[in-house]
């Protein structure tokens, strides 16, 4: 009986050699299958003479029962061996950092204007709206500009087209803020029609304009914010007096010097241009032409309805891509409309 151990020891080492578990069911059938050498054994059994056979039987009953319990031990290793793998495989470390998510930033544009906003409000302006396409009778009529303006010219303004591509000179994309002034006056005197008195206005609008213009401080588009103040007794030591403050604080600074500049626009009298110089910093002492200013001009008010022997109101339009570039210290205007990330992440 040698030969079964031989067989069973053979069997052992058959199995712990194979990997596989198909290799495995085949070596598996060289002893136990059909013609397996234990089956082979047993077949043999009855050639044997009774006295034999009971414990011939017996030893080789042990001997398959033996690489059974191999053969399923291998079978377990195997499969513990793949579900190792597999979990290495799958394996999610909870431990490593997370990804993070992808958070977008604001334009510095658009900080410049939240900021505009948050200032203009907490002294009680209001922010208006209007369109972009504009009639030429708010963009220029309303706003005092005589017929044969340049700025009405086809070389300053984009004019649209109808359908059967002849120019709608009636409507435009407009080139300044200023149309929502004659907007907003026009409603607010219609709201308050039954009153006696009409309530102050008081607003800023922002908003992108168009002009046909393009160099390194001059964009097609840009952005201005309007500002309209409107009232009994508002005069032009109110309008420097709001102006001067908001540039401080918009700069965050009081080491910068206001400078109103005569001028001439159709819908203010007297005009002015804004200049502001920094004390200290890289702008240190160069004069910056910020905005436009001035008192609305007693027609502009009258075309809205408003009685400008009564009423008086001061309005700006504040270059918005030109505060940007000065609070950042951008100086090429056209590096705001590129929507290149890698400069725009600088803001974020
Ligand atoms: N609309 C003028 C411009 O675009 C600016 C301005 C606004 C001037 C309000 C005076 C008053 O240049």
């Amino acid at each position: 009986m040698n030969n079964l151990d031989y067989i069973v020891s053979e069997a052992r080492s058959a199995f712990a050699a194979i990997s596989d578990p198909d290799a495995l069911e085949q070596a598996k059938a060289r002893f136990l299958g059909k013609n397996g050498q234990i089956t082979e054994l047993l077949k043999q059994l009855g050639k044997l003479p009774p006295e034999e056979k009971k414990t011939a039987g017996a030893a080789i009953n042990v001997a398959k029962a033996s690489i059974e319990m191999a053969l399923n031990e291998r079978r377990e290793a195997i499969r513990q061996v793949a579900l190792a793998a597999r979990l290495a495989e799958e394996a999610l470390d909870v431990t490593l950092p997370g990804r993070g998510e992808v958070c977008g930033g604001l334009h510095p544009v658009t900080r410049t204007l939240e900021r505009i906003e948050a200032l203009f409000r907490s002294i009680g302006f209001e922010v208006a709206d209007g369109p972009e396409i504009e009639e030429d009778f708010f963009n220029f009529t309303a706003m005092n500009t005589p017929e044969d303006h340049p700025a009405r010219s086809m070389h300053d303004t984009f004019y649209l087209q109808n359908q059967d591509g002849t120019v709608a000179d009636t409507v435009l994309l407009r080139t300044h803020t200023s149309p929502i002034q004659a907007r907003y006056m026009k409603a607010h005197v219609e709201r308050y029609a039954q009153l006696e008195k009409m309530p102050e206005i008081r607003i800023i609008a922002p908003g992108r304009v168009y002009r046909v213009d393009s160099d390194a401080t001059h964009s097609p588009m840009f952005n201005q914010v309007e500002g309209l103040w409107v009232g009994e007794g508002v005069s032009f030591a109110d309008l420097k007096g709001v102006i001067a403050d908001f540039l401080r604080s918009f700069f965050e600074t009081d080491d910068l010097v206001v400078r109103f500049r005569p001028s001439f626009f159709p819908f203010t009298e007297p005009s002015a241009e804004i200049d502001v110089a920094f004390m200290s910093g890289a702008l240190k002492g160069r004069w910056l032409e910020i905005a436009g200013c001035g008192m609305v001009h007693p027609d502009v008010l009258r075309i809205a309805g408003i009685d400008p022997e009564k009423y008086t109101g001061f309005a700006f339009g504040f270059g918005q891509d030109r505060l940007t570039m000065l609070r950042y210290g951008v100086n090429d205007l056209r590096l705001f409309f590129e929507g290149d990330l890698r400069f725009l992440r600088q803001f974020a």
